[in-house]
Order: C-alpha cells, then sequence, then structure tokens
C-alpha cells in the first residue's frame, strides 16, 4: 500500500544502509523538495546531518524565518546559516540583463555554497569524521526530464545546487526520487514539516532578483517584498492558493508613471500581478482573478507601500510569455 508513512519507514532505512554512519551535508532552500528531503535525512541519521541555508537576501518575506526558525523547530536539523545578503547585493550592483543576473546569482550561490559545505567537512574531520554524502531534492519527474534533456534550460538559465568542485566529492542521497510532487507534500505533512513549506508553491531559485526589472537594489527589494507579501496574503484570503499554480509580483524597477495621491503628483513604480494556472509551467494560462480580489490587491499595494503608485495585471499565456518576467 502507498501511503506516507510506508514511504518514510522504507526511506529511513535505505538512508541508513547507504549512509552508515558517515556524516551526510544538505543544502536548504525554503522550497519543498529539499525541506521534505532533509526532513527525511534527519529522521534516519539524526545529527550526522548537517543542513546549509544560503540567505541571499532574494526571498520573499518571512521565507528565511521559515528555514531558519519553524523548519528547525519541527525537525531537529542542525541548521549552518549563511547570511550572504550583502555579497548577492554588491555582486548584482549595476546589473539589469536578466540573463547576467541569473549567472552571477547562480555562480554566487554555488560559491557561497562551497565555502560552506567545505566549512561543514574541516569541522567534522576535525571530529575525526568524514563527510561523504550530498543530500538532493530530486523528484521523480526531474529524473525523467534529465534523461530527455531539460527542454526550458535553454531559454532561460535555470539554477540549483549541482557541480561541486573536485575536492568536494560527495556521493547523492536522494530519498525523493521515486516520489511525484504531491506525494512528497504529503510525506511532508506526515514528517511534521511546516504547511507553509510543504504548501510553498513554486518559487525561481534567483528568487525576487528575477523579478525586479532593471537592477537590484535593497530599496527595490524591500519595495517588491511589500507588495509580493500583500498579494499572497489576498490570495490566500480569497481561498485562491490551490488554484493558482503561482503568482509572480514583479517589480518595474526601470519604469515610473505619473500618479496622484493625497494632495500631490506621484511618480512611482507599477507593479505587475502575474497569476498563472498550469499543470507542469512548461504552458501556463492567465489565471481568471475575481476583480474584487484585484482591486483589494490594487488598492492595499498603492497605499500601502511607499513608490509603488500603480498596480497591472499580466494577461499573456505561455508561450509566448514565460511565467517569470526574466
Ligand atoms: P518560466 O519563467 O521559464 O518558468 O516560464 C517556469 C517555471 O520555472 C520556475 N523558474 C525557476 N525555478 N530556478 C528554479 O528553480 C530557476 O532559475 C527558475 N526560473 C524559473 C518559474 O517560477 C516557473 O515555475
Amino acid at each position: 500500500d502507498w501511503t506516507p508513512g510506508n514511504v518514510i519507514a522504507d526511506q529511513v532505512d535505505a538512508i541508513r544502509a547507504q549512509v552508515g554512519d558517515a556524516r551526510v551535508i544538505c543544502g536548504l532552500s525554503g522550497g519543498v523538495d529539499s525541506s521534505v528531503a532533509a526532513a527525511l535525512v534527519q529522521k534516519a541519521v539524526g545529527d550526522q546531518l548537517t543542513c546549509v541555508f544560503v540567505d541571499h537576501g532574494l526571498l520573499r518575506e518571512g521565507e528565511a524565518e521559515q528555514v531558519e526558525q519553524d523548519f528547525v523547530d519541527a525537525t531537529g536539523v542542525q541548521l549552518k546559516v549563511v547570511d550572504a545578503r550583502a555579497r548577492f547585493l554588491s555582486a548584482l550592483a549595476g546589473v539589469s540583463d536578466p540573463e547576467t543576473k541569473r549567472k552571477i546569482i547562480g555562480r554566487e550561490f554555488i560559491r557561497v555554497f562551497e565555502d560552506a559545505a567545505r566549512e561543514v567537512v574541516e569541522d567534522a574531520g576535525a571530529h575525526g569524521d568524514e563527510v561523504k554524502f550530498l543530500v538532493q531534492g530530486t523528484l521523480y519527474p526531474d529524473v525523467v526530464e534529465s534523461g530527455g534533456g531539460e527542454g526550458a534550460a535553454n531559454i532561460k538559465s535555470h539554477h540549483n545546487v549541482g557541480g561541486l568542485p573536485d575536492d568536494l566529492q560527495f556521493s547523492l542521497v536522494e530519498p525523493l526520487r521515486a516520489l511525484f510532487k504531491d506525494e512528497v507534500r504529503a510525506v511532508g505533512l506526515e514528517l511534521g514539516v511546516p504547511e507553509v513549506i510543504v504548501w510553498r508553491q513554486p518559487f525561481p531559485g534567483p528568487g525576487l532578483g528575477i523579478r525586479i526589472v532593471g537592477e537590484v537594489t535593497a530599496e527595490r527589494l524591500e519595495i517588491l517584498r511589500a507588495a509580493d507579501a500583500i498579494a499572497r496574503e489576498e490570495l490566500t484570503r480569497a481561498g485562491l492558493d490551490r488554484e493558482i499554480w503561482q503568482c509572480p509580483v514583479v517589480l518595474l524597477g526601470d519604469v515610473r508613471s505619473v500618479g496622484v495621491q493625497g494632495d500631490g503628483r506621484t511618480y512611482g513604480h507599477p507593479i505587475v500581478l502575474r497569476p498563472v494556472s498550469s499543470e507542469d509551467a512548461m504552458t501556463a494560462d492567465w489565471t481568471r482573478l475575481p476583480y474584487d480580489v484585484l482591486a483589494t490587491i490594487s488598492t492595499r499595494i498603492t497605499n500601502e507601500v511607499k513608490d509603488v503608485n500603480r498596480v497591472v495585471l499580466d494577461v499573456t499565456s505561455k508561450p509566448p510569455g514565460t511565467i517569470e518576467w526574466e
């Protein structure tokens, strides 16, 4: 019988058999796959596992805390947090081109993760242990897709942790390899992974860095984070989370338009709402959100977020538009 409990029991045995008493490392992103994979390995081998979370400063409001506090409280995982926010901001300074941003974020992410992994390896070595294994949240569709080559990879450079250097040789532990997304969620819930993580909609690795059209700055990130938090809150309140595949919220950092608020003229940025419905993100349609929900989001964003005086709706399917703007 397929039950989350049976999957967990089988995987715990398999992980113990694979890992023995060696040490294990896992990169956490805040997403469901890496979180559930880490929770499973934690259940199997406890403190032999060290998780690494790179805070690149491009996450949405509350997401770093969900990893650093909620996930740790729920699973008891040993977590090493790397605060790389300043490093990413300076690497991105002056850069507007989408692909350049993606490459910089991917490159910095790998460097920071490698340094952290090296430290974990050295710490373990000082105690006479060796870190031999790296946990990856690979799902069944990823396994199938990588066999055929990833179609979308040529359109935008996707980044995930991979390609570690030669002096960091790990074997992979991939406890989710046989599972589909809905099964991963069921396993995560059974393991006590917080619901906000288990039900998180897809969010790109480069994060808010590719949802600011134009240069990424601390100030723009703050604006976008505030607008995104409002949109998410209202979509959740309206009960639409399961209906929507995801709803990128995008800041047009290089565009300003004239508005009027209170007694004065404003010259602020537009925020774009990009709600989409999809089965697999390869194609998508724009979601026909109720007008009253759109109105509430628009009113709240323009009232509550400084420097935003206009909210627009993206009504483009994929193709021709991609889901993300960059
Ligand atoms: P696009 O914009 O290509 O996005 O239509 C398709 C899906 O992929 C997500 N996405 C990413 N996910 N790393 C990721 O892990 C990335 O670099 C990345 N870029 C886009 C996007 O959110 C959508 O779900």
